[in-house]
């Protein structure tokens, strides 16, 4: 599903050029969740950044269901990761005067088509990640747990063929955030979809199928 071939990426030039990435490959098979553990400042968000066609590499190439991603336009580029990727960051980036349910309903509404199917879809996702009595509540009414379970439903609106997840619970205590975790993987697998989901926190990582350490931008 997911192949990530010799990644290398340095930022900056001469002597204030840093690699953040050296040489990283892996592969993530369909149907997994795979956590990648490391420190801060180990490149992981580098790395989601590639993998999702925010990023160029410097050298090597990301290849998903059997294309390379750095070969891409930045239209075509645009597209795919609209269609095909999910990606759910640090900050949730929800909008802060929608409700959970149309923060999930946002990206239908802006296509100029909400349907009965995204409107059941909505639903069903609120009910999954236990926020159905949240549904009509804006983001500052909502709990930080709350806000990352809405963060990842409205991702999961699109059905992407892969969820990349960049540090969901590093503004939780490790109760909540393992509560979430536990529901990502719970729906990850339910729906047979592929995660890479990114924390330092090695806790993080007991919902996971694999995990991989990146120390200082080398898988370790
Ligand atoms: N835009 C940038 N310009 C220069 N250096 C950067 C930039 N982004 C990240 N870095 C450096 O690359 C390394 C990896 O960063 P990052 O991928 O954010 O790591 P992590 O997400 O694991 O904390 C760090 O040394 C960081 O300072
Ligand atoms: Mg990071």
């Amino acid at each position: 599903m997911l192949e990530v071939r010799n990644i290398t990426r340095s930022y900056g030039e001469g002597r204030t050029r840093v690699t953040a990435l050296d040489d990283v490959s892996f592969t993530l098979g369909k149907g997994k969740l795979l956590a990648i553990l490391g420190p801060s400042g180990s490149g992981k968000t580098t790395l989601v950044s590639i993998i999702a066609g925010l990023l160029e590499p410097t050298s090597g190439e990301i290849v998903m269901g059997g294309h390379a991603v750095h070969l891409r336009t930045t239209a075509q580029a645009a597209r795919f990761r609209r269609e095909k990727v999910g990606l759910v960051f640090q900050d949730h980036h929800l909008v802060p005067y929608l409700t959970a349910r149309e923060n999930l309903l946002l990206v239908p509404h802006l296509s100029g088509r909400v349907t009965r199917t995204h409107r059941e879809l909505a639903d069903t996702l609120l009910a999954d990640f236990g926020l159905t009595a949240r549904a009509a509540h804006k983001p500052s009414l909502l709990s930080g747990g709350e806000r990352q379970r809405v963060a990842i439903a409205r991702a999961l609106m699109n059905a992407p063929e892969i969820m990349l997840v960049d540090e969901p619970t590093s503004s939780l205590d490790t109760e909540r955030g393992l509560q979430v975790v536990e529901l990502l993987g719970q729906q990850i697998h339910e729906r047979d979809m592929t995660c890479l989901m990114v924390t330092h926190d090695p806790r993080m990582a007991a919902h996971a199928d694999e995990s991989l350490t990146l120390i200082d931008g080398r898988v370790a």
